[in-house]
């Protein structure tokens, strides 16, 4: 059945309330996202007939706000070239590709018997598509794993620019009308994690100190830091032609939890607002086609700004919720500030907790070489997250979080990330029914666990075993 006939049951267990989840069926990547007269859009990886991985389609959705999205009918539908991969959208503002004026261009991999890229335009906005009638593009039989196309209109060498995941190396293609490409270049041999194939691609400049540089996005599966799909970045520099990355300790992670994958940015986002906005799959390869959500399967990470910042040792890919997800905030409990010598438990969050909130404190470790804290249940389930300063890591453990069974890879003890040393920090913790994103210090560092607790943790409990830590300004904010 087709998702948008679909008699769905939004009210599931597991159903997030404020994050994106396709209505009925399986959803992995984010797709052709891209911004066009007031909407932002969504694709993605989709299956309509089932909530396993399968069939792949192009699901999509729009949205004002980057808060509330809209459930569209499928736009993209396997053909005879094959399924629909993943790829990526551009509004062709001058007419190169000779489609239409403001076309929304659709650049994807069909995947039949080969990996071939495929074009498909839009004159309507993204409600219909039309394939383009001499697909594909752009072949290259030698090479198995050959998809993921995102593609953006580069003013300096006034071209298109396409990275586009070739096994283990990202190679670039230039394009004057979206129709043929040609090689520019290829990187990644001998540099990041190659640990698994290496998809999703993105290309970006970003400015830090008034001086622009370029990041690329590589997802690669398996090879994560913390086991599984995980997305990889360099920071560096791009002539029209090659990307040189600056000499830095590779691998960079995005997002050292284990639920955030094939994210890449939007495209066309007007210069006035400027910013690089970004969205990922909640979800890794190592379980996905296990969760226990029963009608639909996976949800998207909040729509977040990416910027780059200096962690205090070197330059890192920030990311935080955009600044529309603020208005979600419902009801607000504020909770005084304490000094904590060894624990103090918050018993309750919130007066209705659905397990659909934000939290925001301050920690600052006055001498104290760790501390933690956890969300938890009735029913003795938790999630704990372990700021260990000494060995510079903030840890998440969801050893306990509530269902595990459902898949022998999901339930390891920790997941760890770089932590740098701070007098303070100031954190931001979301929770939405089956996942938790965490942001340290407006979004160096990151984690995105998903869990599958049987009734919503509404309690809170910090623990220091030497030490005073002090936590301030601490708001818990229902979402809605
Ligand atoms: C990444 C990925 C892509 C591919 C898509 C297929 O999760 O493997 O490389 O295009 O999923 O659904």
């Amino acid at each position: 059945k087709q998702s948008d006939t679909f008699e769905y049951n939004y009210d599931e267990t597991y159903r997030p309330i404020y994050h994106f989840s396709p209505p009925y069926g399986w959803m992995n990547d984010p797709n052709g996202m891209v911004y066009k007269d007031g909407e932002y859009h969504l694709f993605y990886q989709y299956n309509p007939y089932g909530t396993r991985w399968g069939n792949m389609h192009w699901g999509h959705a729009v949205s004002k706000n980057l808060r509330k999205w809209e459930h569209l009918p499928v736009a993209l539908f396997p053909d005879a070239l094959g399924t629909i991969f993943s790829g990526s959208a551009v509004i062709d503002k001058n007419n190169t590709g000779g489609f239409g004026k403001d076309a929304l261009i659709a650049i994807y991999t069909s995947a039949g018997k080969n990996q071939t890229q495929s074009i498909a335009y839009s004159l309507d906005n993204g409600r219909t598509f039309t394939t383009y009638n001499q697909n594909p593009v752009l072949t290259d039989s030698n090479i198995v794993d050959f998809r993921d196309p995102k593609v953006f209109w580069h003013d300096a060498s006034a071209q298109w620019i396409m990275s586009l995941a070739t096994s283990q190396t990202i190679t670039f293609y230039g394009s004057k009308n979206l129709k043929e490409w040609n090689k520019l270049s290829e990187f990644g041999e001998g540099i990041g994690s190659h640990g698994g194939v290496w998809e999703c691609p993105d290309l970006f400049p970003l400015t830090y100190d008034g001086k622009t540089k370029w990041v690329l996005f590589v997802s690669i599966n398996p090879g994560g830091p913390n086991g599984g799909s995980a997305t990889q970045y360099f920071i560096g520099d791009f002539n029209g032609k090659t990307f040189t990355p600056d000499t830095m300790n590779y691998p960079l992670w995005l997002d050292y939890g284990r639920d955030n994958y094939a994210g890449v940015t939007w495209s066309d986002i007007p210069a006035t607002d400027g910013r690089r906005l970004f969205i990922g799959w909640m979800n890794n390869w190592d379980y996905a086609n296990n969760t226990p959500t029963e009608n639909f399967c996976s949800a998207m990470t909040l729509p977040r700004e990416l910027k780059l910042a200096h962690n205090g040792e070197h330059l890192v890919v920030s990311s935080i919720p955009v600044k529309e997800i603020n208005e979600l905030r419902r009801e607000n409990q504020r909770f005084d500030n304490q000094k904590i010598e060894k624990s103090y438990t918050f018993d309750k969050l919130l007066k209705d907790n659905v397990g659909a909130y934000e939290m925001e404190f301050v920690v600052k470790p006055q001498g104290a070489t760790a501390f933690e804290f956890k969300l938890f249940n009735q029913n003795n389930e938790q999630m704990r997250f372990i700021f260990d300063l000494k060995n510079k890591t903030l840890a998440v453990d969801r050893s306990k979080s509530g269902k595990l069974d459902f898949s022998d890879n999901f339930a390891q003890t920790v997941i760890n990330a770089p932590l740098p040393t701070k007098n303070s920090y100031k954190i931001r913790l979301f929770v939405d029914k089956n996942s938790t994103e965490i942001f340290v210090n407006d979004g160096e560092v990151v984690q995105t666990n998903t869990m599958f607790p049987t009734a919503a943790y509404n309690s809170l409990s910090f623990d220091n075993e030497q030490g005073i830590i002090s936590v301030e300004n601490i708001n818990v904010y229902n979402l809605k």
